[in-house]
């Protein structure tokens, strides 16, 4: 298997080749550099594709479901505004979708995290800060991001979050290692909508539906003012198209 482990050894193994050869033949730098260049491709590339479990074991997606299901889910929520809105959305269409929350946001809107509680959603645990440097972490700040936000949404809906999505999707041995120590389901995606960056609903739309699957997981915001657009135009067309949307839990254990 392709992962972090196999790949190290492989280059460690392939660099002290090399050095051994090396004292037989003259290698110009440029092979060692060269070297560590594509190892260092590879461990970029498992870092940004959650499906690569590269670092870590992550679920992004039921490629045996033959069932039209597919799972929505939000990222970086709960937002004033725009949570509600979506919450309100679901239930018109009673759709169930899972939520991955950022500590901090659940400290800031603890009603809003019970509202979807009280829906019938999943919630998700997202990392306290989802911060921009947060990849630079050590496992000890990861196991405190991860057990931060565990403890705020516990204390508000009484029930212990078994799900984990990284920021951004980038995965890292750190925070591998961390996982190993909460033991938290780790949940990527497969269709993704581009939604913090496309300003044009449609386009994110369109984006969406060209990669529709059975088994799929779609990943939205539920910070963004086009989110409701987007959300209401997707239930309509998954409901055209006979779609069922679940959890992700039901998503897992889909056959
Ligand atoms: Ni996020």
């Amino acid at each position: 298997m392709l992962n972090f482990k196999n790949i190290t050894i492989f280059f460690i193994l392939l660099f002290v080749g090399f050095a051994v050869l090396g004292m037989f033949f003259t290698f110009t730098y440029f092979w060692y550099l060269a070297l560590i260049a594509t190892y260092l491709l590879f461990v970029g590339y498992g870092s940004f594709t959650m499906s690569s479990n590269f670092f870590l074991k992550a679920f992004t997606g039921n490629k045996t479901s033959k069932e039209k299901v597919v799972a929505v889910t939000f990222d970086d929520g709960p937002h004033p505004e725009y949570t509600p809105l979506v919450l309100q959305l679901l239930q018109n269409h009673k759709a169930f979708a899972t939520f991955f929350c950022i500590g901090k946001e659940v400290k800031k809107y603890p009603e809003i995290l019970k509202n979807i509680k009280d829906a019938g959603h999943t919630i998700g645990n997202h990392s306290y800060s989802h911060s921009t440097i947060i990849d630079f972490k050590g496992t000890k700040c990861w196991i405190e991001e991860i057990e931060q936000t565990d403890e705020a949404i516990q204390k508000n809906i009484g029930e212990k979050v078994k799900l984990f999505r990284p920021p951004y999707g980038v995965t890292t041995p750190h925070l591998a290692k961390a996982i190993e120590f909460t033991r938290h389901k780790v949940i990527g995606w497969n269709i993704r909508s581009y939604d913090k960056g496309i300003s044009d609903p449609d386009v994110i739309l369109k984006r969406i539906k060209k990669q529709l699957k059975p088994g799929g997981i779609i990943l939205l915001h539920d910070t963004h003012v086009n989110t409701p657009y987007v959300l209401e135009h997707l239930l309509l067309f998954l409901r055209k198209k006979g779609y069922k949307t679940v959890s992700v839990n039901q998503l897992l254990n889909e056959k």
